[in-house]
């Protein structure tokens, strides 16, 4: 704690380039711009403690300080252990007004290269206000912070002190030890927590898809919002925010020429989309595996082939996973990649890809080459590069998304905010999306930032189509 502020980053002295870059990123990010303008002495978020779990770079600089605008009190950590910016980070405790030896800023506990239990002793902080208040609101990006308050709550209600032989995953057990001091002192510090919560506001589709298996279950404990599937977010940031970021994490990570290479894509949704376009613009020529046979087909219309793994494996010069599934990429596909042949994830965990299994491999040895990038060499002598351990290499080996397409999937987080915030008697324990109006209301301001003129629909021609002149211009049905 120095002046107030409570923090864990690599080096605060960072903060000043964290502060340039911030200041070129809001240039960039018009949407969250335009709303602190739209809000500027209304104050929508006073009164609000957000605790804040995803990646902390730049981008995630400007959300913050966005949300502090609106007037809300905000602690954050990030959702990867690979994914901060430690200069981002700094510069965010520091704050816009605040020096090294007085910070001014926000409670930040993120640096680049924590160990899961960092990772998780981190999250607990974001969530543990100073005054023993909770907060009241969540912003998450996968769903962890979420996750932990709704563990505590269940094993609060057990009565139990959870038993680290209850799971088997190592993960997990670092979990329960995180939970464990809270729950031996028996303070019911996380059911009070929850009930304090109005909401939360979920970033990524496996956040998303975490959130409605609980409401299906009866067990999610405030309402959500799906920031994921505003079209604003999944059919952008998903997809155009990859496009840019994989092939950047592939090249600071390995340099290799892609052009003339075979890459794989496990998954053709929103960002196995992104990451087929990526790869092909290099000059790579890509294979998708994917088992939904809609995202198949769209993938054969787009000039892909479609393969599945098991088929293509030994050919595969790239392979990068974006499925959001587990077990894509077992130990058995990975030993019979080519020599030198680069393995990635992008989906949200990295389960996706079997890590344990690797290390596993009887003879099998590791060769850091320099930091998230690791030579794996089997016992006949070849080898494969793993990127960021298999967590998601874009944050990993590069800085995620940019800036203009982090500014649409942020607007949305902003406004879910605001509505959760203030308007949470009106929902339930549900998971809820924006209404389409405000996704029309983010893109249009992006639109004007890049020049772009919108067509104006006449009262006749809207009366032919059957929507307002001013929109929602399509149905709800509609896909995009
Ligand atoms: P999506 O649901 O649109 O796409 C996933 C696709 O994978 C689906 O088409 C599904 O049929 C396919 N799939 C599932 N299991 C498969 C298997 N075993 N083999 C081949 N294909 C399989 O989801 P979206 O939005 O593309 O997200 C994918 C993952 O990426 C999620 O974990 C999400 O949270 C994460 N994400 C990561 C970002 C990043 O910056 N790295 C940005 C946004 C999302």
């Amino acid at each position: 704690t120095r002046n107030g502020v409570d923090f864990a980053v690599a080096d605060l002295s960072l903060a000043e380039f964290g502060r340039k870059e911030i200041r070129l990123a809001e240039h960039e990010m018009p949407g969250l711009m335009a709303l602190r303008r739209e809000y500027a002495e209304v104050y929508p978020l006073r009164g609000a403690r957000i605790s804040g779990s995803l990646h902390m770079t730049v981008q995630t600089a400007v959300l913050i300080e966005t949300l502090v605008a609106l007037g809300a009190e905000v602690r954050w950590c990030s959702c990867n252990i690979f994914s901060t910016q430690d200069h981002a980070a700094a510069a965010v405790v520091v704050g816009p007004h605040g020096t090294e030896e007085e910070p001014k800023g926000v409670p930040v506990y993120a640096w680049k290269g924590e160990t899961l239990d960092e990772y998780w002793w981190a999250t607990e902080k974001m969530m543990t206000w100073p005054d023993g208040a909770g907060p009241n609101m969540i912003l998450d990006d996968g769903g962890d912070a979420t996750l932990l308050v709704h563990k505590g709550v269940q094993y609060e209600k057990a009565g139990v002190v959870p038993n680290a032989e209850d799971d088997d995953s190592e993960e997990w057990k670092i979990i329960l030890e995180t939970l464990r001091a809270s729950l031996a002192a028996d303070t019911g510090k996380w059911t009070k927590i929850a009930e304090g919560i109005r909401g939360v506001t979920e970033e990524t589709t496996t956040g998303v898809l975490r959130l409605y298996q609980l409401a299906a279950a009866g067990e999610l404990l405030f309402p959500a919002i799906n920031v994921n599937d505003s079209v604003t977010k999944s059919k952008f940031d998903n997809r155009y925010g990859i496009r840019h970021s994989l092939i950047d994490g592939i090249n600071r990570g390995t340099d290799v020429l892609i052009a003339g290479k075979v890459a794989v894509v496990c998954g053709y949704g929103d960002v196995g989309k992104g990451s087929a376009e990526s790869l092909r613009g290099q000059g790579a020529r890509v294979v998708v595996t994917e088992i939904d046979p809609i995202c198949a087909l769209q993938a054969l219309m787009d000039g892909y082939e479609v393969r599945s793994l098991e088929e293509i494996v030994e050919q595969a010069d790239i392979i990068i996973t974006t499925t959001g599934n587990k077990d894509v990429v077992s130990a058995d596909h990975m030993s019979r990649m080519k020599h030198q042949a680069i393995l990635g994830n992008v989906g949200h965990f990295d389960n996706e890809l079997d890590m344990a299994g690797l290390a596993r491999v009887p003879g099998i040895h590791r060769i850091n080459i320099k930091p998230q990038v690791d030579e794996w060499v089997f016992p006949d002598g070849h080898s494969i590069i793993v990127l960021s351990e298999g967590r998601l290499m874009n944050l990993g080996n590069a800085t995620g998304h940019p800036s203009f397409v982090m500014s649409n999937s942020f607007s949305n987080q902003v406004i879910a905010q605001v509505e959760l915030f203030t308007k949470h008697q009106e929902y339930d324990n549900e998971v809820y999306r924006l209404p389409k109006k405000l996704d029309e209301k983010v893109a249009r301001i992006h639109v004007e930032a890049l020049g772009g003129t919108i067509t104006k629909l006449s009262k006749d021609q809207a009366e032919y189509i059957g929507v307002d002149p001013e929109g929602p211009f399509k149905p709800e049905h509609y896909r995009y």
